[in-house]
């Protein structure tokens, strides 16, 4: 794809809750730190916070639900959601922190499009309460990835990682809080660098 420094790419974000890493993007994109504009963000829950930092945003970005109980299968929900995504021109789609598994079918259509952030450093500790899994291993040293999306739980070639210390005394509230400062400034930049390295030439 040819793009001129000066075209934004078109990101859609999902989400599934507090929306902490679609604010460092939006701040980041305010900052311009990041040539992007997010044209959608789509959540699987009507309640999640994440949706209400976008009712601020100018200009305004659309948000829209999309639950899995209203379709019969799991296709047909990542097919709606990526309808959504097609609907608003997203060129790259970013997991922040969006609680399901996306389908091989809408990993195909957007082959090599979609990136995740995780509370680890893969390959260790995918799937839930990440860095739960690092207290009760022991590890001394943890922290986030950024990787692409393929249809197998927080797999993919790993895009980048920032690698955050595990300190005695540490709770997972503790240590999940040390890990999400650096996956806010981890994603925006990473995404930057797509865009910068396959994008933009
Ligand atoms: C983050 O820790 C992210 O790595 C994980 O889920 C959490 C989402 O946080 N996938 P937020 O909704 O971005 O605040």
């Amino acid at each position: 794809m040819s793009r001129s420094g000066k075209v934004k790419l078109r990101l859609g974000v999902l989400v599934s809750g507090r929306g902490s890493n679609l604010q460092a993007i939006l701040d980041a994109i305010a900052e311009g730190t990041l040539s992007a504009e997010v044209a959608v963000v789509v959540s699987d829950r009507p309640d999640a916070p994440a949706l209400s930092r976008i009712d601020d945003a100018a200009p305004k970005i659309p948000g829209v639900v999309v639950e899995r109980g209203a379709y019969p299968t799991g296709e047909a929900f990542d097919d709606a959601i990526a309808d959504v995504l097609d609907e608003h021109g997203v060129e790259l789609v970013v997991l922040a922190g969006f609680m399901r598994v996306l389908g091989a079918g809408f990993v195909r259509r957007f082959q090599g499009r979609v990136v995740n952030i995780h509370p680890s450093l893969l390959p260790s500790f995918p799937g839930l309460h990440a860095q739960r899994q690092a207290l009760l291993h022991g590890v001394k040293v943890s922290g986030c990835t950024v990787h692409l999306v393929d249809e197998t739980l927080d797999g993919g070639p790993i895009l980048a990682q920032t690698a955050v210390p595990v300190l005695p005394g540490d709770t997972e509230e503790s240590l999940s809080e040390r890990i999400l400062k650096e996956e806010h400034a981890l994603l925006p930049k990473t995404i930057q660098e797509m865009i910068e390295a396959r994008f933009n030439n």
